[in-house]
């Protein structure tokens, strides 16, 4: 039996995305994202507020982002519970830091997957800002890696926000393969 429980806007899994960036003076930053996607073979979008960080992907047009795992669970929900106007977050959390190779963004290393990104489009719409950004660059720790140098979703596992309960789960078992176990009813 099914019931209406009213329009619940529950999308699932949502990421739990990091936004790096750096502000006028290099001061890097992170806030917690999860209204944020792939949307293309090379680019990602992102809703966010008025944040630090829209402040700073203004002027620099360029961002990393880090997959939070279960190991940097706690500091990337601080990321999301104060904001880069009224503290430093990466002196406080204790994190390192240094500036990614292909944009003027910072990677966070205690992460072990980060993409580097460029700014290709950023509207205000009623005061939020919808971001794309284009994907120039990964970087992977090695320990992540799988055979033949791919990144391996099971020894990275990322973790999701859960909106329904507000909180973090890791994303679970492989059950299937895409593109592939529906070819026997297509077949049929
Ligand atoms: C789990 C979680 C998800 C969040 N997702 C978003 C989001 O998608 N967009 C957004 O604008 N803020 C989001 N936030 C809130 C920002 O992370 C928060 O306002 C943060 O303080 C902004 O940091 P900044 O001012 O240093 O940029 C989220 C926070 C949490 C804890």
């Amino acid at each position: 039996m099914k019931r209406n429980i009213g329009a619940k806007t529950i999308i699932t899994p949502l990421p739990v995305f990091i936004i790096a960036t750096y502000d006028e003076n290099g001061v890097p930053n992170a806030m917690n994202a999860a209204w944020g996607t792939q949307c293309d073979n090379d680019k990602v979008f992102l809703l966010l507020g008025s944040h630090k960080t829209t402040d700073n992907l203004k002027l620099k047009k360029a961002f990393t982002l880090a997959f939070a795992t279960p190991e940097t669970m706690r500091i990337s929900d601080y990321f999301g519970l104060e904001s880069g106007r009224r503290a430093n977050k990466i002196e406080k959390a204790g994190v390192h830091v240094h500036k990614a190779s292909k944009v003027d963004a910072p990677i966070i290393d205690e992460y072990p997957l980060t993409l580097e990104c460029e700014v290709v489009e950023m509207q205000e719409v009623e005061g939020d800002f919808r971001i794309v950004g284009q994907v120039v660059n990964t970087v992977a720790d090695e320990s992540i890696l799988g055979d033949g140098g791919n990144i391996d979703i099971g020894k990275l596992r990322p973790i999701s926000y859960d909106s329904s309960a507000k909180a973090y789960r890791v994303l679970g078992d492989i059950v299937g393969n895409a593109f592939r176990d529906g070819a026997s009813i297509k077949n049929k």
